[in-house]
């Protein structure tokens, strides 16, 4: 595991955009799942801020791990987010930018999402397999849109999920845990002090933390990126064994 702390979430922002430029510039057609909340945002202003110039976007396909069933006008659509933090500062053609539509029936939008993953992606075992998954993790250990009390929907054969928010109800749209693990690459984002619980329970793999779908973000790849920042790294064990 690839642990790699830093002192804030500029810094974070940072070094991830110069990861993601790497990564990218490939000279192939690159195919990334983005990941929604507010850590992106910082990140995805970065990037555009020192970096748009750096990337082949021509070269760049966008999808999302999840998406908020709203419309891609409302403010809590991860898309809409990504159109003000990112889309709107570089040149990527719109035939690159692969949204889930929050406004569409769940299960139908999920069907939908999975069969273009299965035409654009190449298929590994007959699952997709992104070039990259960039993943969160919220304060309950949820990654994704794959919440702890649903982690059922983590291992379902459908490439795509509806999964419901425990707080709000609000349903989503999440690609599932075959499709997280299949990826050649998984890098998290987390900062923030109230992720540091979770993010010592699921590095460290402590007691019960199976029970956190971000535990279960296990790439048969081998590589998987963690970029913290101090706080959210704060209780890890210092001289892992
Ligand atoms: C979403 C995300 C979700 C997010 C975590 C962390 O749609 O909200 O995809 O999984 O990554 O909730 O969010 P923050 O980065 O805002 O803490």
């Amino acid at each position: 595991m690839d642990l790699r702390i830093y002192k804030d979430r500029q810094e974070v922002a940072e070094q991830f955009s110069a990861y993601f430029v790497e990564k990218a510039n490939t000279g192939k057609v690159f195919h990334v799942a983005l990941s929604g909340g507010s850590t992106p945002k910082i990140v995805f202003d970065v990037l555009t801020e020192h970096f748009s110039d750096k990337v082949d976007w021509n070269k760049v396909h966008f999808y999302w791990g999840d998406e908020r069933c709203v419309p891609p006008t409302d403010d809590e659509s991860n898309y809409k987010m990504t159109m003000e933090h990112l889309f709107s500062k570089i040149e990527v053609p719109e035939a690159n930018i692969h949204r889930i539509r929050g406004e569409e029936e769940p299960k139908t939008e999920a069907i939908c999402y999975a069969n273009l993953l299965e035409i654009n992606l190449d298929e590994i075992e007959g699952t997709p397999q992104f070039d990259l998954v960039i993943l969160g993790m919220g304060d309950d250990g949820h990654t994704a849109s794959i919440f702890p009390h649903q982690i059922n929907l983590w291992n379902v054969e459908d490439h795509c999920v509806v999964a419901t928010h425990p707080d709000s109800g609000q349903n989503r749209v999440s690609i599932n845990g075959k499709v997280i693990n299949t990826a050649k690459e998984v890098a998290f984002l987390v900062t923030g002090a109230s992720k540091a619980e979770k993010v010592k329970a699921v590095v460290e793999k402590t007691e019960g933390s199976k029970d956190y779908p971000a535990a279960l973000v296990d790439p048969k790849s081998g590589n998987l990126v963690w970029f913290l920042d101090k706080d959210a790294a704060a209780d890890l064990n210092p001289n892992p064994s």
